[in-house]
């Protein structure tokens, strides 16, 4: 995403980012009300800030004046033409352009609106109460506005600090929604929404859905006797889920949880689809560089790695591969590319791209070692895969050329090319297809129906995977975009197979 380097997608621990929300601990809600400092906290990226595009960072809220921007949210007081005021976004005013830039997420959210027609005269999610904690952009709105549509009440504030679009959180304010949200929130502020939303006037929240743990977290902590009435949370970041598979074994976890993020719908989509259009937008968007001919190494052939592979090789890039795991390096070898190790080729390289979600992959020796005009990125979810602490040091030279692109320039006049300081750099430099969102956003909506809707018993106090048949309707709920016609088993066949007829059509251990 274009926004220029403040911070959106930095990590200051360094780990997981990803749609994510703070890489360390999260900060007890309480004592960040005391002390908030300038919100450093939460200058994680989170993967879900995925859903940010450029287009819609760069665009009408970012261009708010300053002097609005200094005047805190907290301290205006807004209100609806129709008298609502049970929101705080940075200007309701904006209401309108966040409303296109809904309407023109829903175009390529195909999934989700499907689901929304689908299940809107049903409204499976009457009488549920959702406190829900994401990014808060013209994407997750879509979810938002479904959810109601399909009989939920919410309260809405943002997960991530940096990643609000104020005008889409001012649409939905105008629309009738609790929203606590806006871009450049403080520490404090952001706790104070997610507050906000949990702690309301006739109001006992029934489910969250959270991207990142922090609304699971404040609730837990702050208002324990609420978080018990709790029926099911949705969980859709690594970190959140990480989180949640600890309370779980600390016996803290008092309600069953759903995670997501291992979803296949969610894996394959977001970490090879989506990847392997948006890291050929990133390395254009920031270096207008040609592709065809170009020597490009990519560190780790899992999910990502592939989809990077792909999008290159089709624009005529000579690929390397380095791998640890030797079926990856088998597979990678299989489709055509060479497997290295990264000293053999560096000297020679002009790309190279790190997706392995490991550490130091790329380091200060390999980077002396590169040529002039190398370009170095990451598309791993941790910005410890380039070491690029090893690079400041006083014989180097660092010179911003662009918003998210620095030269390194070595002391014989030599530099690399750097992009987003090694954190994800589709997350900094590009866009997410909204088509990718819809899958995710439509697995977030099955699993918060199937948690609300299922039978007592169903579910403990543990955290599942959605079931498989709930992916397969997912990914069916697309299919009609592509004009797909799926085959359908004959009764002989569907019991030489032992399936049923309408799935699930793969075991759990498949792997696609
Ligand atoms: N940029 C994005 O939009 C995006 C999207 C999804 C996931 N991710 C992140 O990208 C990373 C990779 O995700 P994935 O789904 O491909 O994971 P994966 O586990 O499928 O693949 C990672 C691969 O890297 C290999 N590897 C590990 N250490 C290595 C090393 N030192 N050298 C070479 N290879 C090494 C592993 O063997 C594995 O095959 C993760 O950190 C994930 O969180 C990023």
């Amino acid at each position: 995403m274009a926004d220029s380097g403040d911070g959106v997608n930095s990590t200051s621990s360094g780990k997981e980012p990803r749609s994510t929300l703070t890489d360390g601990p999260v900060t007890d809600p309480a004592s960040n009300m005391k002390d908030s400092k300038s919100g450093a906290l939460k200058k994680s990226s989170r993967y879900r800030s995925r859903s940010l595009s450029a287009s819609s960072t760069d665009s009408y809220s970012s261009g708010s004046s300053s002097d609005e921007d200094d005047v805190s949210p907290r301290e205006k007081i807004q209100k609806t033409e129709k008298g609502f005021t049970d929101f705080c976004v940075r200007n309701i005013n904006q209401n309108a352009f966040g409303r296109r830039e809904i309407e023109i997420a829903e175009q390529e959210m195909p999934g989700i609106m499907a689901l929304r027609k689908r299940a809107s005269d049903d409204k499976p999610l009457k009488n549920a109460k959702i406190v829900g904690c994401t990014h808060i952009n013209a994407q997750t709105a879509v979810l938002i506005e479904t959810l109601v549509e399909l009989g939920a009440q919410v309260r809405w504030a943002a997960c991530n600090i940096y990643s609000t679009q104020n005008e889409v959180a001012a649409a939905l304010a105008y629309a009738g929604y609790p929203v606590f949200a806006w871009r450049g929130e403080t520490e404090e502020d952001f706790w104070w929404c997610i507050d906000k939303c949990v702690a309301a006037e006739n109001w006992q929240p029934n489910m969250i859905l959270d991207d990142g743990g922090d609304a699971t977290h404040l609730m837990l902590k702050k208002y324990n006797a609420m978080f018990k009435m709790i029926q099911g949370i949705v969980e859709e970041s690594v970190t959140g889920v990480h989180r949640l598979y600890q309370l779980s074994k600390a016996g803290k976890l008092s309600v069953p949880a759903m995670n997501v993020n291992d979803s296949v719908t969610k894996t394959k989509f977001d970490n090879l689809y989506s990847c392997r259009e948006s890291i050929i937008d990133s390395l254009k968007r920031s270096t207008d560089i040609m592709f065809g001919g170009k020597q490009v190494v990519i560190c780790g052939y899992g999910e990502v790695g592939k989809g990077c592979c792909q999008a290159l090789k089709g624009l005529g890039c000579i690929v390397y591969i380095t791998e640890i795991d030797p079926i990856c390096a088998l597979q990678a070898s299989m489709d055509g590319f060479r497997v290295v190790k990264l000293n053999e080729v560096i000297r020679n390289i002009d790309i190279v791209i790190t997706a392995t979600g490991n550490k130091n992959v790329v380091t200060r020796e390999h980077m002396d070692k590169m040529k002039n005009g190398c370009v170095v990125c990451n598309m791993g979810h941790s910005n410890t895969e380039i070491d690029v602490n090893s690079l400041r040091t006083p014989d180097l030279t660092w010179e911003k050329v662009r918003s998210q692109v620095d030269h390194v320039i070595w002391p014989d006049g030599k530099r690399i090319i750097l992009l987003a300081e090694g954190r994800l750099v589709n997350l900094s430099c590009s866009s997410i297809p909204s088509f990718v969102v819809s899958i995710t956003a439509a697995t977030q909506a099955l699993a918060l129906i199937e948690l609300f809707n299922a039978p007592p018993g169903r579910y403990k106090s543990d955290v599942y995977l959605l079931p498989k048949k709930m992916d397969e309707y997912v990914a069916s709920l697309h299919l009609p975009t592509f004009d797909a016609h799926l085959t359908e088993l004959t009764d002989e066949q569907a019991k030489y197979m032992g399936l049923n007829k309408a799935g699930p059509f793969k075991p759990n251990y498949y792997r696609y």
